[in-house]
């Protein structure tokens, strides 16, 4: 990992019941955190602490998230999964921005591959939503990643490089944004990209980043890595340079098995 913050999610998906997920909250609620651990360094009382050297978001369904944010203690804040494109209104069937922030969401993942792919968004339409999302002080989870056939065909780069392009033609400041690089060959496959394979395209999105913005927000923007990453392959992969934290997908379901991710911080 770089200096950075290190950054985890959970994407829930379209996982869940009222009663998983209140049985997952009190699983997270009741594992020890790293936050815990400064905690004891720093005396500070349990509810002034927030993650001191990280942040932890988990992405429920949008019909739990009022429950999650009712139940979760607040050192995890909480994500939505998506967000329409502007202000809300007639547009039967989407949750707006306004909404999200009302219900206590501080960020969305936007650019998902099974948006992408299985809901055919394009790299114009989620760059809109980012900008609407960032206007109204949401941050956001901006994915990227090739299909199986892009990689063997050489197109990892160009692929990546044209989406985060299309974020950068949208967004007016990457402050509030982080990179999640997902190649969709590993998700929710058990395929994991080995630790040199994320760190390749890792670093090379850090270098887009640093020839098509600016030094300061290569450096500063954080790049987290998605795609089958559980409790035991973590480690390695957050040991990578250009590797500040994970989205976890199925692993984020498992209360344990998320601390253990989350404590993956090195
Ligand atoms: O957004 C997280 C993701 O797509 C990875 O899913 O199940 O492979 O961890 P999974």
């Amino acid at each position: 990992a770089s200096n950075n913050k290190f950054f985890v999610g959970g994407n829930w998906k379209c996982n869940g019941t009222k009663d998983s997920i209140s049985k997952l909250v009190s699983d997270l609620n009741s594992a020890m955190l790293e936050a815990d651990v400064a905690k004891v360094d720093t005396g500070f009382p349990q509810k002034v602490v927030s993650l001191i050297s990280q942040n932890v978001v988990v992405a429920p369904p949008f019909v739990y998230i009022d429950q999650v944010k009712n139940s979760l203690t607040d050192r995890i804040e909480i994500s939505a999964q998506n967000s329409w494109v502007g202000k809300g209104g007639a547009f039967t069937g989407e949750i707006s921005v306004e909404q999200l922030k009302d219900t206590g969401c501080k960020w969305v993942i936007l650019g998902h591959s099974e948006r992408r792919h299985v809901i055919g968004e394009d790299d114009q339409f989620i760059g809109k939503k980012a900008a609407y999302a960032l206007s109204e002080g949401l941050g956001v989870i901006a994915c990227i990643g090739e299909k199986l056939e892009e990689r063997e065909a050489g197109k990892t780069f160009d692929v990546c490089f044209q989406q985060l392009k299309a974020f950068a033609d949208a967004v007016p400041s990457w402050d509030n944004v982080v990179v999640a690089y997902e190649p969709v060959w590993a998700i929710g496959t058990g395929k994991v990209a080995t630790p040199v394979q994320a760190q390749e395209v890792h670093a090379a999105c850090r270098d887009w980043l640093k020839n098509n913005i600016s030094a300061e927000v290569a450096s500063k923007t954080r790049i987290i890595y998605g795609g089958s990453v559980n409790g035991g392959n973590c480690a390695e992969l957050a040991k990578q340079e250009d590797i500040d934290g994970f989205l976890v997908g199925g692993a984020s379901l498992k209360g344990p098995e998320f601390a253990t991710i989350i404590n993956s911080v090195t």
